[in-house]
C-alpha cells in the first residue's frame, strides 16, 4: 500500500502516526507520507502520485476543495460538504469523499449519551469543518441548527446550501441563546494554541446540554474548561481527527480499524 497525505504546510499532520499504526497492528505492507506540495505544482504531483503507484491519500488544508477539481469521480457526502479528505485511486482514477462529518459524529456517539435526534444545536464558524459538521448534524436528525460566525455572510451561504433547519444568528449574540440549545459546537480555530481564545460566557447554558469542541491542541480548550466549570457534559477534539481516519482506511485496506488509548496517546504526545 502506497498512501499519505497532500497539504501545504504537512509537517504537523497527525495522519502518518494513525494509518502507520492500523498498518503495523493489522500487519499491512505499506507506507503512508508527508507529502508537502507546493500550490503551483499542484497538478503535476498529483499526476506523480498516480503514475508512481499510490493507492489514495488524504488531503488536508488548503486542497480540500481544489482536489475536487481533479477527482473523476466524488461520493455525495463531500459533493455537498464542498470538499474532499480522502482519495482512492483505482486504475488511475481518482475517486473523492469525505470522512469529516463521520468522524464527528462518531466522536460524539462513542465519547457521550447524547442523541443527535429533534435536537436543537448551536455551531460556531462557517469555514469547511462547519460544513462537515452541519452536514452530519442534519444527517444525524437534529431539529434545528444555529448558526454564528464573524463573517455573517459565510453563515448565510451555508444556510442557501443546507437550508431552512439553519437559523443563522448574530456572532456576538450567542449568549443570548445558550439557555435554548441542546449541543453548542465550536468549529472555528479559536482556543487552539497560538489563537484567540472564544470568549464566551456559558453561564446561561442549558445544564443539560453537550459542548463539543473539534480543536484538539489543547485537548482541554477554555471552552471546553468553561463548560466542565458549568458541570455540562464535554467532548473533546481528539476524536474527531481519530474517527475520520477510519473509513478513509477501509477504502483503501477494507478493514474497519478499532481504536484506542495507545493511539490517542501517541497523537496526542
Ligand atoms: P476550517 O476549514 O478549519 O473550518 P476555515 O475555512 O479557514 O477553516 O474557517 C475558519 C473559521 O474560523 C471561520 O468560521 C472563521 O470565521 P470567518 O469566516 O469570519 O473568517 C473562524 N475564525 C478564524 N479566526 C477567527 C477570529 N479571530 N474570530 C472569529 N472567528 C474566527
Amino acid at each position: 500500500m502506497k498512501l499519505g497525505v497532500i497539504g501545504y504546510p504537512i509537517k504537523h499532520s497527525k495522519s502518518p502516526i494513525i494509518h502507520q499504526y492500523w498498518m503495523d497492528s493489522y500487519d499491512i505492507q505499506g507506507t503512508y507520507n508527508l507529502i508537502e506540495i507546493k500550490p503551483e505544482n499542484f497538478k503535476e504531483e498529483i499526476n506523480s502520485l498516480i503514475h508512481n503507484g499510490f493507492d489514495g491519500f488524504n488531503v488536508t488544508v488548503p486542497y480540500k476543495e481544489k482536489i475536487m477539481l481533479y477527482c473523476d469521480d466524488i461520493d455525495d457526502t463531500a459533493k455537498k460538504i464542498g470538499a474532499v479528505n480522502t482519495v482512492i485511486i483505482k486504475n488511475k482514477k481518482l475517486i473523492g469523499m469525505n470522512t469529516d462529518a463521520f468522524g464527528f459524529i462518531e466522536n460524539i456517539k462513542s465519547d457521550s449519551k447524547f442523541n443527535f435526534k429533534q435536537k436543537k444545536c448551536l455551531v460556531i464558524g462557517a469555514g469547511g469543518a462547519s460544513k462537515a459538521v452541519i452536514y452530519g448534524l442534519i444527517e444525524s436528525g437534529v431539529s434545528k441548527i444555529l448558526l454564528a460566525n464573524r463573517t455573517k455572510e459565510k453563515a448565510e451561504n451555508i444556510k442557501n446550501i443546507f437550508g431552512n433547519k439553519i437559523e443563522v444568528i448574530n456572532f456576538n449574540e450567542i449568549e443570548n441563546y445558550l439557555s435554548s440549545v441542546d449541543l453548542l459546537v465550536n468549529t472555528t480555530l479559536l482556543g487552539m494554541t497560538g489563537q484567540n481564545n472564544l470568549n464566551l460566557s456559558l453561564k446561561n447554558l442549558n445544564k443539560k446540554a453537550l459542548v463539543a469542541d473539534i480543536v484538539y491542541n489543547p485537548l482541554m480548550t477554555d471552552l471546553l474548561k468553561e463548560a466542565e466549570m458549568q458541570g455540562v457534559e464535554i467532548v473533546t477534539g481528539i476524536g474527531m481527527l481519530l474517527h475520520q481516519a477510519r473509513p478513509a482506511f477501509q477504502a483503501w485496506i477494507g478493514i474497519m480499524p478499532d481504536l484506542d488509548k495507545t493511539l490517542q496517546n501517541k497523537v496526542l504526545s
